[in-house]
C-alpha cells in the first residue's frame, strides 16, 4: 500500500485553518475544498493515460487522454465537504455516496445509506472522507466497492491518524491513501490528536 503525505506548503496553510477552534462554518468550508483541490491533484496522478492523435490547427500530433471512468465516492456526511473540489479536477466523474455514521460509544460505523453507479473492474474510484481516524469507516466503505467489483481504489482524506492508516494497509493492501497530514494518535473517544474535532459538525454547524 501506498501512503502518501503531501507536503504542499498551501496544504500546510489549509489545513492549520481547519485545525483552529476560531475558524468559522465559512473559512473551515473554503480550507476544505482547496486542500482537497490539491490532493486530488496529487492523488489523480495515478489515473492512466492513452495515447490520442490530435490535429492542431498546424498539424497532427500525439497526444494523451484520461483513459476509463472514474468514480468519486464521497462517505456522509464529512466527504460532502471534498466533493465539488474533486468533481472541479473530475468534471466527468460518476458519484456514489456512501452513508456511515459512528456510534458515539463504541465508534463503530453504522451504514445508512449506499447509491452507487454501476461499477467495471477498469474504473478507478476514490474514496474521499476528510477524517481517516480508526480507519473503520474507511474500509468498510472499500469492502462495500469490492463487492460490487471495484478493483482499483484510492482513498483520499485530510487528515489521518496512524491507526487509521495500518486498519486500512491490513485489511485494503492494494488501496493507496493520499492524506494531508498524519497526526499523532487517537484518543479515548477515538478522536484525531491534534485533529480538528467532528469534521461533519464544523462543516454543517451541527
Ligand atoms: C467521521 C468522519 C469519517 C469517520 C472517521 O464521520 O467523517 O467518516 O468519522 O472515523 P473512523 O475512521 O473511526 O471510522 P462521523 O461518523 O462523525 O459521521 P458524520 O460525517 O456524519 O459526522
Ligand atoms: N471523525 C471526525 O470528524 N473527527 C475525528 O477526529 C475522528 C472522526
Amino acid at each position: 500500500m501506498l501512503t502518501e503525505l503531501s507536503d504542499h506548503p498551501i496544504v500546510a496553510h489549509h489545513i492549520t485553518t481547519l485545525r483552529s477552534v476560531e475558524t468559522t462554518a465559512e473559512p473551515f468550508r473554503k480550507s476544505a475544498a482547496a486542500v482537497t483541490r490539491m490532493l486530488m491533484l496529487e492523488a489523480s496522478k495515478l489515473l492512466e493515460l492513452e495515447r490520442v492523435i490530435v490535429q492542431t490547427p498546424i498539424e497532427e500530433t500525439e497526444g494523451a487522454q484520461l483513459n476509463g471512468n472514474v468514480v468519486l465516492v464521497p462517505i456522509l456526511r464529512a466527504g460532502l465537504g471534498m466533493l465539488e473540489s474533486c468533481l472541479e479536477i473530475l468534471p466527468t466523474a460518476s458519484v456514489g455516496y456512501v452513508g456511515l455514521e459512528r456510534d458515539e460509544e463504541t465508534a463503530v460505523a453504522r451504514c445508512y445509506y449506499s447509491k452507487m453507479p454501476p461499477l467495471e473492474t477498469a474504473d478507478h474510484v476514490f474514496v474521499i472522507d476528510p477524517m481517516l481516524a480508526t480507519g473503520g469507516s474507511a474500509a468498510q466503505s472499500i469492502e462495500q466497492l469490492k463487492s460490487l467489483g471495484a478493483k482499483r481504489i484510492t482513498m483520499l482524506c485530510i487528515i489521518a491518524a496512524p491507526e487509521g492508516v495500518e486498519a486500512v494497509k491490513e485489511q485494503h493492501p492494494d488501496v493507496a491513501v493520499f492524506t494531508g497530514v498524519l497526526d499523532r494518535e487517537l484518543n479515548d473517544q477515538k478522536y484525531i490528536c491534534p485533529g480538528l474535532g467532528d469534521f461533519g459538525d464544523r462543516l454543517y454547524c451541527t
